[in-house]
């Protein structure tokens, strides 16, 4: 009997993650031969249907099935980047069993695995089960290439780092001499000990990796070629499919399907700031955010709200719950009364926005982002100049090829005084405006070209979906 594709998958229950592999599962979802089934932590799937429609957008495809698991986390146990390592650890413990059961006892027979990169776990399982198994590894692949690279860090005595220069020039990471400083690598090396459980997991990743059949990455060739070339050298089999977000509505334009809105966000959205944006003049507001993970101090907290004053410039401030380390959920900060004045005349803080939605509007005119991946995708593809100030783990390589390679903004990683966020803010907003547009601008069209009919990442979801019908167990 011929079996039919049944892919499942399985995003490290992180926004970030669960955002792109809902799309990818969206894409899969508009081919009806193939069956999917979507396995999200019991926590996050709460929180989707709590703020989106993903139960609607789902429910018409007949193919597409959500499940759930726990993920071993008391309910109240925060879930933001300093507990990333108790996530992970939560779901290795907890979930993957459970993964495992599901995947050898499916009544639907299993014929293919998507996971997230981290998942090590899912070699073993997709190897006793004889099931192909693809990664799919939702960081940048710049920032991956420098996690791969880890052991070679590792053997050049360039991690740990001897003394304190992180302006120190890196030059074991293939195809980025010259351009890596030591803090532009990944947050993670600059611990003193290589026993440090992330760059233990890191390393486990990398030789994980290159067990799998193929690795998807959210990414187009004009914009990560040499890195890409790079990444086929460890694992030959890429399927380089992003940026995402515009391949799903290129893909729903493409058989007449209605472009509804299509947030996987996991905090409810405040949409009062878009009837805000419709009053501001063209490419005059900064959009501020740092993600669903970072976390800033009540200073660091505001010496930004100083600097974005002082700057004179309009802004959109996304404060999302939880983000300033020490005060609680409800609490408010004792604002100084200039800060809130000047706030009022040309600023609007949101704890959510719908952020796709923002950086489209033609008020938007630069963003000051931690530099997550879905973050720097959705803002080259809305041509949006950037200001970057990373938190953690890839954001400090995607920062500096911002602000370096690609030249679409600032980096302003490891500063947070009120003085420099004032300039830059001048400089990405006023002064060298037309030069940061002119280039963005220019990366949008490689983006959006990639998506087009034939484009790079076109053909690789094309190539995706064929191979995935022609996996047999
Ligand atoms: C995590 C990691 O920290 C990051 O380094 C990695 O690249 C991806 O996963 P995260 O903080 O989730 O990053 O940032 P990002 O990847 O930028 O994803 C955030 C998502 O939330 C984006 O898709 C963004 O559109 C969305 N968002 C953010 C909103 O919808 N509204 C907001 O107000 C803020």
């Amino acid at each position: 009997m011929e079996l039919i594709p049944h892919v499942l998958i399985f995003p490290l229950p992180l926004q970030g993650p669960v955002n792109c592999m809902l799309k990818l599962a969206q894409l899969f979802c508009l081919h009806q031969e193939i069956h999917v089934t979507f396995l999200n932590t019991e926590h996050i799937q709460q929180r989707l249907l709590n703020f989106t429609d993903i139960q609607i957008r789902f429910e018409k495809y007949p193919n597409f099935k959500f499940t759930t698991v726990p993920d071993g986390l008391p309910e109240d146990n925060p879930r933001n980047g300093e507990q990333i390592r108790k996530i992970i650890e939560g779901v290795e413990e907890v979930s993957s069993p459970l993964f495992r059961e599901m995947v050898i006892n499916c009544e639907k027979p299993v014929t293919c695995l998507i996971v997230d990169g981290i998942f090590t776990f899912a070699v073993d399982i997709a190897k006793e089960v004889g099931i192909p198994l693809l990664y799919f590894d939702t960081i940048s692949p710049c920032g991956l290439w420098t996690y791969l690279a880890v052991p070679k860090l590792i053997e050049a005595g360039e991690i740990p780092f001897q003394g304190n220069d992180l302006d120190a020039l890196v030059n074991s990471v293939p195809g980025m001499e010259g351009i890596m400083r030591r803090r532009d690598l990944p947050s993670f090396c600059r611990a003193p000990d290589l026993n440090s459980p992330i760059i233990q997991l890191v390393i486990k990743e990398g030789k994980h990796i290159v067990q799998a059949q193929g690795l998807i990455l959210n990414t187009f060739e004009g914009l990560e070629g040499p890195i890409l070339s790079q990444l086929r050298a460890h694992c030959p089999n890429i399927y380089a499919i992003g940026p995402l977000h515009i391949q799903m509505k290129a893909k729903l334009a493409s058989q007449c399907l209605p472009n509804t809105a299509m947030s996987n966000s996991l905090w409810k959205e405040d949409m009062s700031c878009m009837d805000w944006l419709d009053k501001q003049p063209k490419r005059s507001v900064l959009f501020v955010s740092i993600g669903s993970l970072a976390t800033m101090s009540k200073a660091q907290f505001l010496e930004f709200w100083y600097g974005l004053v002082n700057s004179k410039t309009r802004f959109l401030w996304v404060q999302r719950p939880g983000s300033i380390i020490g005060l609680e959920e409800n609490n408010n900060i004792n604002v100084p009364i200039e800060l809130s004045e000047s706030t009022k005349e040309r600023g609007c803080i949101v704890s959510w926005a719908p952020q796709e939605e923002v950086l489209a509007h033609p008020s938007i005119g630069g963003f000051l982002t931690h530099s997550g991946w879905n973050s720097t995708l959705e803002s080259i593809v809305d041509g949006v100049p950037m200001i970057c100030w990373p938190y953690f783990v890839d954001q400090q390589v995607n920062s500096r090829y911002v602000g370096e390679v690609w030249k679409l903004g600032l980096d302003m990683k490891d500063v947070c005084d009120r003085a420099t966020i004032e300039r830059m803010v001048r400089e990405v907003m006023e002064l060298r405006k037309i030069e940061f547009l002119g280039r963005a601008k220019h990366m949008s069209k490689l983006a959006i070209a990639s998506v087009s009919d034939g484009g790079s990442s076109y053909q690789d979801l094309d190539r995706l979906i064929e191979d995935i019908r022609l996996m047999k167990i």
